[in-house]
């Protein structure tokens, strides 16, 4: 039995893949958003062991969220599934002066890796729309340029995959690996979505607690429980440091490495 914690598991495949693990034997912390999130969580998964509160749009309050992991003691995999996005018409501020995206998607993954135990395998959602993402890392913060809904959501998306490749490089103690669920039709992808809904949590839930030799790799990225090429500049160090180096001058949170 493993001891798992996942981000964003009120809703959508955060909710699903907890479900999975809970029937499958393990323990499984969740997280909400607030307190009123929390309890539809605890009361959707009742197996579920507890759960812990914060939104991660808020550099505050995702320090809190990773104390109170730090609290319950060691996990053994981390799913960083938390996200928002993907077609916003707007930039919403966070109140750290970030928009929402950087902040939900790459910012809080970056804080929670740094600060909470090193898990024994961490999982992070990214999302084909990778292959799209801004690798020149300019204007984070999207300041300086016109909004543009998708490609902010991709921009964040990449920085997932550059994370799980980072941590993988910086901790040859740790799994780490970046998964793409598919366009599946959850609150974030929406009803018109053209993938299969019921294969969207499997992965990550494989890659978290499988003893399977395929899953228990690190530095990859995995479609539907399959290797898969992600975009090219995933894979370049100055690019994973670059981005740990931004994320390390927007939270003040430093990560071993
Ligand atoms: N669905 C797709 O087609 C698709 C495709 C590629 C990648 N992905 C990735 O898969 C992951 C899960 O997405 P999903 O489709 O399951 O989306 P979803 O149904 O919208 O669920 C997202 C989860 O993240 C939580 N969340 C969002 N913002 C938060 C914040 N500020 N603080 C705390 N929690 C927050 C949500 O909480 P609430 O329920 O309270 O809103 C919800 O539990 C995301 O990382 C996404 O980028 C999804």
């Amino acid at each position: 039995m493993a001891r798992v914690f996942i981000t964003g598991s009120a809703d959508g495949l955060g909710k699903m893949a907890a479900q999975l693990l809970v029937e499958q034997g393990h323990s499984v912390v969740l997280h909400g958003r607030n307190d009123g999130r929390g309890r539809e969580a605890m009361k959707s998964i009742p197996g579920a062991e507890s759960v812990v509160i914060g939104d991660l749009s808020s550099i505050r309050e995702t320090r809190s969220v990773a104390d109170q992991v730090n609290a319950l003691g060691t996990f053994d995999a981390v799913i960083h599934n938390a996200g928002v996005g993907y077609r916003q018409p707007r930039r919403v501020a966070s109140e750290d002066g970030l928009h929402d995206e950087f902040a939900v998607n790459t910012l809080a993954p970056y804080i929670l890796t740094a600060l909470i135990q090193k898990p024994k395998r961490l999982v992070y959602l990214s999302s084909m729309l990778h292959q799209q993402g801004d690798e020149s890392l300019k204007d984070l913060a999207w300041k300086e340029r016109p909004w543009q809904g998708q490609q902010a959501y991709s921009d964040t998306k990449l920085h997932d995959v550059l994370l799980a490749f980072a941590i993988a490089r910086h901790w040859p103690d740790v799994l780490s690996n970046a998964v793409e669920p598919g366009w599946v039709a959850t609150k974030m992808g929406g009803a018109a979505a053209t993938d299969d809904l019921d294969q969207g949590h499997r992965t990550q839930v494989w890659l978290a607690v499988s003893d399977d030799p395929a899953a228990k790799v690190t530095g990859e990225y995995f479609y539907h429980m399959r290797r898969r090429t992600p975009n090219p500049a995933t894979r370049e160090v100055e690019l994973q440091e670059k981005l740990l180096d931004a994320c390390r001058r927007f939270s003040g949170v430093e990560l071993l490495r």
